[in-house]
C-alpha cells in the first residue's frame, strides 16, 4: 500500500518496524509511535501547532551544553522522570524511597571520610548544620563503608555546576565501619529550578510555579544492595505540597532541629547554635536488581 489514512497510518508506521533486530527497541518504539499518533489524533493539532512544538523541542536541545541538561528539566517538569523512578523502584519494604536525579549531579566530587565539612570552600553562608545516621539494611543491620554523594544548592538557590567555580557543597562522604556517617553542611533552602529556557517559558505559560521545596541531595551505594537516589527535604517548608518536578515524598522529609549547646558545638567544630539532622537510610538487597545508574550533566547532547 501506498497510500493512508488517518485511519491506516499508524498500522503502517509500526509495520515499519517489524525488522528492528533488539526487541525491547521495538516495543518501545511500537508504543511511542502509536501514542504519539493517539495525541496528535485526539488533540486534533494543527500544522502551526506542530510547528510550534518541534521549535520547541528544538529550542530545549539547544539550550544543552556541558553545564545544562534543558531535556532532564522537561522530563522533570511534565512528571516523566518521576513516572520513570515510579515503575523503575517499587520500594522494598523498609528501604528508603527513591526520588528524582535532577540535574545537578556531577561525578567526581572531592571524598571525605565520616566528619566531612562540605562547607568548605563555600562562597556564601547558610545555617550551620550537622548531619548525621546510619546506613542500613531493611532490617537495620548496619552497612558498612556505604558511600553518601551528596550535594544542595548553595544560599542563593544556584547549584555549584551552574556556574564557572569549585564544587560547593558537595562531596562523596564514607559511612565507617558500623554504618554510621556524619558531615557539616548548610540546611537546605527552597530554590529555583532553572527558569531562563524554554522550559521556563513552559511553566509561564502554563501558569505553574518554578520552585522546587528545599532538600539535600543523596545517593547512596554500598557493594550488594541497590544503590538509592534520593532526597532529604525539610519539614515545614511551603514548597511540599507543590514541588515543580513532583518528587516529594512523606517518608523523606526530615526534622532539623535546634541545638544550644556550646560544648557538643565546640567539640564537633561547629559555632553555637547549630541545626541537626538526623537521618538513617536503608538500602534494600541487590538481588540481581541491576543499580540504577547515575547520569551526569556532562553526559549532555550539546
Ligand atoms: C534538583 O533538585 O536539583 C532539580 C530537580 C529537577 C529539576 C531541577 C532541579
Ligand atoms: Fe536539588
Amino acid at each position: 500500500m501506498r497510500q493512508f489514512s488517518e485511519e491506516t497510518l499508524t498500522a503502517a508506521v509500526v509495520a515499519r518496524l517489524k525488522d528492528t533486530k533488539d526487541k525491547r527497541f521495538k516495543q518501545i518504539m511500537t508504543s511511542a509511535v502509536k501514542h504519539l499518533h493517539a495525541f496528535a489524533r485526539e488533540a486534533h493539532l494543527t500544522e502551526e501547532e506542530w510547528f510550534a512544538g518541534i521549535k520547541f523541542l528544538t529550542a530545549v536541545g539547544q539550550k544543552c551544553d556541558a553545564k545544562r541538561q534543558e531535556f532532564i528539566l522537561l522530563s522533570d517538569i511534565l512528571g516523566l522522570s518521576m513516572m520513570v523512578v515510579a515503575l523503575n523502584h517499587k520500594t522494598a519494604p523498609g528501604a528508603t524511597e527513591a526520588t528524582v536525579l535532577g540535574p545537578f549531579f556531577a561525578h567526581g566530587a572531592k571524598e571525605y571520610e565520616c566528619g566531612a565539612d562540605l562547607r568548605e570552600g563555600a562562597t556564601m553562608r547558610g545555617e550551620d548544620t550537622l548531619v548525621r545516621g546510619r546506613v542500613t539494611s531493611v532490617d537495620g543491620k548496619p552497612i558498612a563503608n556505604a558511600t553518601l554523594d551528596i550535594w544542595q544548592a548553595k544560599a542563593d538557590g544556584i547549584y555549584d555546576v551552574q556556574t564557572a567555580g569549585e564544587f560547593e557543597l558537595r562531596g562523596r562522604v564514607k559511612a565507617n565501619a558500623k554504618g554510621e556517617y556524619w558531615f557539616r553542611s548548610y540546611k537546605p533552602k527552597f530554590y529555583s529550578v532553572p527558569d531562563d529556557g524554554p522550559v521556563g517559558e513552559l511553566l509561564r505559560a502554563t501558569g505553574n510555579h518554578k520552585m522546587r521545596p528545599a532538600h539535600m541531595h543523596a545517593v547512596v551505594s554500598a557493594p550488594g544492595y541497590q544503590q538509592v537516589i534520593t532526597h532529604v527535604f525539610v519539614e515545614g517548608d511551603p514548597y511540599l505540597d507543590e514541588d515543580a518536578v513532583f518528587a516529594v515524598k512523606d517518608s523523606l522529609i526530615g526534622r532539623y532541629k535546634k541545638v544550644n549547646d556550646p560544648a557538643e558545638a565546640k567539640k564537633l567544630g561547629m559555632a553555637n547554635p547549630f541545626l541537626k539532622l538526623e537521618w538513617d537510610f536503608h538500602l534494600a538487597p541487590e538481588r540481581g536488581v541491576k543499580a540504577r545508574k547515575v547520569i551526569a550533566p556532562s553526559d549532555a547532547i550539546a
